[in-house]
């Protein structure tokens, strides 16, 4: 009878008055937000990225490599049209090109696969590197070109 009493007052206790309030609560509450906050900060920025996507080939120092993979620092097409250089990454290149007075005739693979928020961010990166500095590029800009599809030219 006594245990069955102090359940149904420790029950009422839990259902009425709510968790127990101790300063620990608070603290540890705090501690818990500032860890999710540190995971959002260390979610990977354009500059990850683009070590993880973009670096084998054009890449650490965005010069890329002489003849095969075209230069993203210095050159004006990343400084361009956001367009352009979303629609590169989503459905990738292919033929002849010069930048730069050197030509580049090597197919780069598309990379649908990334989110619009992850193109974005790469393209801001580039966009502010090595010198580059044009406006940033949002995960909008890449979801209006990837709804209009891949140009039929
Ligand atoms: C497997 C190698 C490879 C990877 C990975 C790669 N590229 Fe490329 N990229 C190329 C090649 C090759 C070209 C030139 C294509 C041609 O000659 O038509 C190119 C061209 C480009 C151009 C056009 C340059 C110009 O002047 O027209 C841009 C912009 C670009 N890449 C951005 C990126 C970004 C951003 C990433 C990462 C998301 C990336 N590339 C990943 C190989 C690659």
């Amino acid at each position: 009878m006594k245990i069955t009493l102090s359940i149904i007052i420790t029950l009422f206790y839990f259902f009425f008055a709510g968790p127990v309030k101790h300063p620990w609560n608070d603290i540890l509450s705090h501690s818990t937000n500032s860890v999710s906050e540190l995971n959002q900060t260390e979610q990977p920025g354009g500059n990850q990225l683009y070590i993880k996507h973009c670096l084998q080939c054009h890449q650490n120092d965005g010069k890329g490599v002489r003849g095969m993979f075209p230069p993203l620092a210095g050159n004006d097409k990343i400084k361009g049209p956001a367009t352009d250089i979303i629609r590169i990454v989503l459905f990738g290149l292919d033929g002849p090109l010069t930048v730069n007075e050197r030509d580049y005739n090597q197919p780069m693979p598309p990379q649908a696969y990334l989110t619009d928020k992850q193109i974005a961010d790469i393209l801001s990166y580039i966009r502010s590197s090595w010198g580059n500095q044009a406006s940033k590029v949002t995960a909008a800009d890449v979801g209006n070109v990837r709804k209009l599809g891949k140009p039929k030219n």
